[in-house]
Order: structure tokens, then sequence, then C-alpha cells
């Protein structure tokens, strides 16, 4: 069996090496072994192998986050999978690999209709984002949420959840050929962000008083989501891609008492809400399927393809791996 692991921290096209090991144990009897059909590579995962993410493993360690594959073998004592059954496979394991044996109870039985690249993508950005808008603020129908960031992974899945839960969305990009390509996927207003984003914001929304704010990016657009926030209102920062420190003028902290936060899908009042994030992960699942969430994907390599598949990832768009 093959699987990927970092030998050091360092540039992930140059610390990211195959390796050849004996295939998984068998599974004891409440387990389930699992191929792995395709695996996404995020940015945590390279930030993680350059050793800057909030996990620092001890190299050389096994890599991977999040999963989808089917079912090859089961414990005597499982009842919710079987084999043949495309599973979600729970996140935080080593999953950069051909087949892994986990605990049966975490797995969850996917449908075999929706496209199964989508779901490799379903355990992190779309809970990130029912999580950024049902979590931080509490918000009514039609009410209106900000993002940055809005063609990432995370920022398309904020698009579909807020037209599920009812909500409106502004996304802003840096690129202006996404703006049609964002609305076409549901997204209410999408603009190219710059220094006089928050009067188009303004005009667009009909001076709409918006209560979140979504920050994956840092930087200037920081403070472009925090300039078309109204008093009182919250910035929620879950991603920093642009590398650089989120700005925001002091004048928006003062007279509008806009306060900050963070997000991590990792804290623990997320990590152990179980009933939640299933409910959330049935409702992306259900948005996959019905073509209403759809990350497009930029590349798909084995296991032997590491090297291009991370220097594929780092230049941007949705890297998977399909390793059998
Ligand atoms: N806190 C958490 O628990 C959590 C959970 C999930 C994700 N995240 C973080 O969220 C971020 C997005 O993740 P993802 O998987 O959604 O990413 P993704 O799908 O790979 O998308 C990356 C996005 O960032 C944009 N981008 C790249 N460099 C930029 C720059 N310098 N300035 C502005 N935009 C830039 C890209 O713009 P273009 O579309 O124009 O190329 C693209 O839309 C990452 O930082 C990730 O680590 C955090």
């Amino acid at each position: 069996m093959k699987f990927l692991q970092m030998s050091k921290f360092g540039n992930p096209t140059e610390v990211v090496e195959v390796v050849e090991s004996d295939p998984p144990p068998p599974p004891a009897a409440n387990e389930a072994t699992v191929a792995v059909e395709y695996s996404a590579i995020g940015p945590a995962e390279l930030l993680m192998i350059r050793g800057r993410y909030g996990i620092r493993p001890q190299p050389p360690a096994p890599l991977g986050n999040e999963a989808i594959g089917r079912v090859i073998a089961v414990g005597d004592s499982v009842k919710n999978v079987k084999t043949g059954n495309r599973v979600a496979i729970p996140t935080g394991l080593p999953v950069w690999r051909q087949a892994i044996t986990v605990a049966a109870a975490e797995l969850i039985v996917l449908s075999e209709q929706a496209d199964p690249q989508q779901l490799s993508m379903l355990r992190i950005n779309p809970l990130t984002a029912a999580l950024l808008l049902t979590e931080y603020v509490e918000l009514g129908k039609d009410d209106w949420i900000i993002q940055n960031a809005g063609n990432s992974g995370v920022g398309r899945s904020v698009i579909a959840f807020a037209r599920e839960f009812g909500l409106r969305s502004v996304s802003l990009v840096r690129r202006s050929e996404l703006v049609h390509e964002l609305k076409s996927a549901g997204a209410d207003i999408v603009l190219v962000d710059g220094p006089d984003v928050a009067k188009q914001v303004a005009a667009a929304t009909g001076k709409a008083k918006i209560k979140l704010g979504i920050d994956g990016v840092g930087g200037d657009s920081s403070h472009s989501v925090a300039s078309c926030l109204t008093s009182n209102a919250k910035m929620v920062a879950y991603g920093g891609i642009s590398g650089k420190p989120a700005a925001m003028s002091p004048l928006i902290i003062i007279f509008k008492q806009v306060t900050l936060e963070g997000f991590w899908l990792g804290y623990p009042r997320f990590r152990d809400a179980h009933e939640k994030l299933a409910a959330h992960t049935r409702t992306a699942e259900r948005l996959i399927a019905e073509g209403k969430l759809h990350v497009p994907v930029a590349g798909v390599y084995s296991l032997e393809q590491a090297t291009q598949a991370m220097a594929h990832a780092q230049k941007g768009g949705k890297v998977l791996l399909k390793p059998n």
C-alpha cells in the first residue's frame, strides 16, 4: 500500500514523498477498511507541511485530512456501513493513502448520485461555511452577509449555504471574470475588491445593514469587508490566504464598534458538535447532489504524481489526489 508523508517541514514540492508500506490492518469488530477514492489537498495541509499551521506533527509524518472512499471490509459488529458503500472518512486522518482502517461509527454513507470529486471536499469547507453563517451572528431571512475570497471552496460554500438559509450574500473577488460565474452559482452580489467597494456594496444592497463579515484573505481585503459592516457587526476571520496581516481602520472599531473573532473548525466547541456537524454535512451533500454547491476541480493526480500535485495546489485551484 502506498501513502504520502512529509520527510521534514519545508516546501511541499520538496518534502512530500511516496512511501510503500504494509496494507492497513484488517478491521477490528467495530472498524471498517476504506479504499480511498479521492482526497483533497487543502491550504491547511500546505501550511502544515511548511510548519506554519496550528498543528505541527513530528516528521516524518503521514499526510492528508479529507477524503471519500469505498468500504472494502467491515468488522463483525459493524451495522452502519456495508462493503461497497461510498463513505466520507472522518477529517484529521492521514488519508493521502490507498486504504485506511477507521472506527466505522465515524463514517458517513454517501449518495451514489452526487459527483464523488465534489463529495471529497464535503467535510471541511462546507461545514466551515455553515458554521460561519450560524454560530456568530443571529441572522433572519433576507439578511445580508459579506465575504471576501468568494471563489474559494469556503466562499462558494458560503454562497450555497446562504441561499439555503434564506440569506443574501455579497462576495468580493479579485478577478472580474468570476462575477458572472459566481452569480450563476447563486451569489446575490459579486464585486471586485478594491478601495471604493463599500460605496458599491451600499449602492447594490440599498444601504443594507450588514451584520456579519467573513474574512478568509487578510491584508487590505479585511478592511474592504469591515468597511461594509453596520454598527455592532461582527467580522469573523477564518483564513489569511494573502499571507498579510489583517488591516482594519481603527475608526470602524471605535465608532462602529465592529468586533473581530476567529473561526477554526478545530475549536472544541465545533469539533465536538457531532449532531450539528452531521446535519450540516447532510445539507452539503444534498446541495452537491442538486448541483447547488460546486467547486471547480483544477487537477487530479495519483500518489506517484505528488510533486506535480503539490506544485499545482500551491499555484491555486482545487487539486485532488486519486490514490487508487
Ligand atoms: N479556519 C478554518 O477552520 C478553515 C476551514 C477551511 C478553510 N480555511 C482557510 O480558508 C482559506 C480558503 O480555503 P479554501 O480551501 O476555500 O481555498 P481555495 O478553494 O484553495 O481558494 C483560495 C482562494 O483564495 C484566493 N486567493 C489566493 N491568493 C489570494 C490573495 N493574495 N488575495 C486574495 N485572494 C487570494 C483565490 O482567489 P482566485 O479565486 O482569484 O484564484 C481563491 O479564491 C485557506 O486559508 C484555508 O486555510 C480555514
